[in-house]
């Protein structure tokens, strides 16, 4: 591993008990200060390869190593590195948003100081102040996603994971989401691995994309890349959101 790469897994398989193979030898490379998006249709495998690569689960057979640590024998520092947002996330219901993220910082061993203020700094960057005293059960659902996201990022991760973020925020809360988002990759020069199904946003806001299909990664490439491969001399015409539909299309005859 160098000192550009972030994340990589090498041979990553997992099978749930019941037999589904979730993912088949997966090889992946992400590097430093990336914004990746990691697609594929529902079922492909991409929650189960976040899970992985975050310790929450572990592979059946592979290697991966995340921000240069083990998931599985280096879990401690490994979380003291990384920032996760799942997509079942629970928050205390009676909480509220600045009480949880003072917190987090506490457990992350921040003063007591300067966990008031890395939590004001993120109450900001999220545009969280209307709702900080707020408990969590009175949090909308784009607020309640926005809060997780902060919570992640307290202990200033190198690494966020973001499992399909913006689900069931409104256009307005996800645009103002998206730039907390990239201020953060920008001035503090978090790498981003996100998974959406919303290529319009991955298309607007990664650069990198990995497609898994079936458990296994089906391209791997830049977003430009990757719609100017879909066979159309003016990239410029055609979104990612066409090239991801005929790419699955393509493969899906060949599979047949
Ligand atoms: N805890 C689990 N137990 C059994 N099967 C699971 C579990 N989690 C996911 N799966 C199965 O593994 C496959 C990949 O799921 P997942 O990683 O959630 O895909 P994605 O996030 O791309 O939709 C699916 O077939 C799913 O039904
Ligand atoms: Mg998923």
């Amino acid at each position: 591993m160098n000192d550009t790469e972030i994340v990589r897994a090498l041979g990553v398989s997992k099978r749930y008990p019941g037999g589904v193979l979730a993912l088949d030898h997966v090889d992946l490379v992400i590097e430093r200060g990336d914004r990746f998006v990691l697609l594929g249709p529902n079922g492909a495998g991409k929650s189960t390869l976040v899970r992985i690569l975050c310790s929450l689960s572990r592979s059946d057979a592979g290697e991966c190593t995340v921000c240069g640590r083990d998931p599985v024998r280096e879990t401690r520092e490994l979380m003291r590195a990384i920032g996760v947002v799942t997509q079942d996330n629970d928050l205390d219901p009676q909480a509220t948003a600045e009480e949880l993220l003072c917190f987090q910082g506490r457990l992350f061993e921040l003063t007591r100081s300067g966990s008031t203020d890395r939590a004001q700094e993120l109450i900001d960057a999220f545009d969280l102040e209307e709702h900080a005293r707020k408990r969590v059960t009175e949090l909308s659902g784009g607020n309640k996603r926005k809060l997780h996201c902060a919570l992640a990022l307290v202990h200033r991760p190198k690494l966020l994971f973001l499992d399909e973020p913006t689900v069931g925020m409104d256009p307005e809360v996800r645009a103002h989401f998206w730039d907390s988002i990239r201020q953060i990759n920008r001035e503090e020069g978090t790498t981003l691995v996100l998974t959406t199904q919303y290529l319009e946003e991955a298309e607007r806001h990664a650069d990198q994309l990995a497609l898994l299909r079936n458990g296994r990664v089906a391209y791997r490439g830049t977003v430009e890349s990757f719609v100017a491969d879909r066979g159309t001399t003016d990239p410029g015409r055609l979104s990612l959101e066409d090239g991801y539909l005929a790419y699955l299309s393509e493969v899906n005859d060949v599979a047949d």
